[in-house]
């Protein structure tokens, strides 16, 4: 087999970084080691920045976004007493819109397999191979069980935070920062309409709690919980006390309904430097994950692709260099703002135990809640900085 662009994963990163390829032109082969109902059915984000509908929008995937999508206009920031306000249109010019990882990723396969570049799914053992050289070549077991070498010009690693990407881009000279967060977030998806207009987030002093949507009748609720909670631990009652205690204010009543999914996620930062060996390229979680208190990590996959697409055509097009001799700079310098912005938020936010860090915390969303400078710096980041910083 041969293709132009070899991409590892086909998770948001790999399918829209194939799509975008496809509109200019080039082809490429999307190898998965999961199954598409698997791929389908993985709950995770929910916000998408105003330059994400707009990509998606442009790469002909905006249908049902339009249609099913809750644009938003703002969050509120809790803490006790207080359901502060604030107005992205007001502050920034932007907004956000709730449409879950899931369908866009749905919607992502559905235009691959319309007539788009080959998605394989069930692969095993993939193995990016020389990609120091100018021909490199991934190596992997189809579903069938049968061995397969797969040419390339050039290896997309959209592989997420578990793939083989990575490890080969590190070789010997790559480095790795890393924050563990001391939190988890226990999150839930309820059959219950949502009771706020706008995304809560709320400081309480018995943890993080957030309020978000994924539709007029389903709403997708987080409490922070120690990294060590169990499952099992949290019978529905009990996370319905602790979100209707963490959400309180007066006049406010929360939305109960039937709990259809619960997880427990833990909370870390993770960047990977270089994102370039050579032909082999890193975007989204095979780089770098951030804590989701920022609602950045889908964002920050679809903003390195974007990057990395309009390289690629510019070498395979054009042959010329320049635009992949600085991808991974240019990518890195949006993964540092938002690491640092997901950071800011989940250190505001998130109950450590300490008494003093809790005034800081306080001082800050008071600050943000008093100060349109303040408030518009995170409305700022929220809604999305430009692609190329
Ligand atoms: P992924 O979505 O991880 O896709 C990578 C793909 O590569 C997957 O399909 C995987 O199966 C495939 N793959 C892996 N190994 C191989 C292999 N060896 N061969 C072939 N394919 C392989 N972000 C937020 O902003 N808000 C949230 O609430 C939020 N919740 C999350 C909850 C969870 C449990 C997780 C894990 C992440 C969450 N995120 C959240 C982060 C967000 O979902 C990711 O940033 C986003 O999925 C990144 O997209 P990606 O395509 O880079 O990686
Ligand atoms: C959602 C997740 C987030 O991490 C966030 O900051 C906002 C919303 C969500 O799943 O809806």
């Amino acid at each position: 087999m041969r293709t132009q662009v070899g991409i590892i994963g086909a998770g948001p990163a790999g399918l829209l970084l194939s799509r975008l390829l496809h509109l200019q032109g080039i082809d490429s082969v999307v190898l998965e080691n999961r199954s598409r109902d698997y791929v389908e059915a993985r709950i995770r984000a929910g916000i998408l920045e105003q330059h994400t509908v707009d990509t998606l929008t442009a790469a002909g995937l905006g249908d049902r976004l339009q249609r099913e999508g809750l644009e938003h206009r703002g969050i509120y920031l809790q803490y006790p007493g207080t359901r502060h306000k604030l107005d992205f249109p007001e502050l920034c010019g932007r907004t956000v819109w709730v449409y879950g990882q899931t369908e866009v990723t749905k919607d992502l396969i559905a235009a691959q397999l319309d007539g788009g570049p080959p998605l394989l799914f069930e692969v095993s053992d993939v193995r990016p191979e020389d990609v120091d050289g100018d021909s490199p070549r991934i190596r992997f077991t189809d579903a069938d069980g049968v061995e397969q070498v797969l040419e390339c010009d050039v290896i997309a690693g959209t592989d997420g935070f578990h793939g083989p990407s990575r490890a080969v881009v590190q070789g010997a000279a790559g480095r790795v920062w890393e924050r563990t967060y001391p939190y988890a977030w226990l999150g839930i998806l309820a059959d219950a309409a949502p009771a706020t207009d706008e995304l809560i987030y709320a400081w309480h002093p018995e943890g993080f709690a957030l309020y978000s949507m994924r539709s007029p009748s389903v709403s997708r609720l987080y409490l922070q919980v120690d990294p060590a909670e169990k499952i099992e631990d949290w019978s529905d009652d009990r996370i319905w006390e602790n979100l209707a205690t963490r959400f309180a204010l007066e006049g406010w009543e929360l939305t109960t309904g039937t709990i259809t999914e619960k997880s427990v996620l833990p909370m870390r930062s993770f960047v990977s430097t270089p994102m370039r060996r050579g032909r082999l390229f890193l975007a989204g979680d095979a780089a770098h994950i951030v804590p989701p208190t920022g609602a950045k990590g889908l964002n920050l996959a679809v903003a390195d692709v974007t990057l990395l697409a309009q390289a690629l055509v510019r070498l395979l097009h054009e042959k010329q260099t320049d635009l992949v001799d600085t991808y991974s700079d240019r990518a890195l310098a949006r993964v540092w703002r938002c690491t640092h912005f997901s950071w800011f938020m989940t250190s505001m936010l998130h109950r450590s135990g300490d008494d003093f860090d809790a005034e800081l915390q306080l001082s800050q969303l008071r600050r943000i809640a008093a100060s349109e400078p303040a408030a518009r710096e995170l409305a700022e980041n929220y809604t999305g900085l430009p692609l190329d910083l």
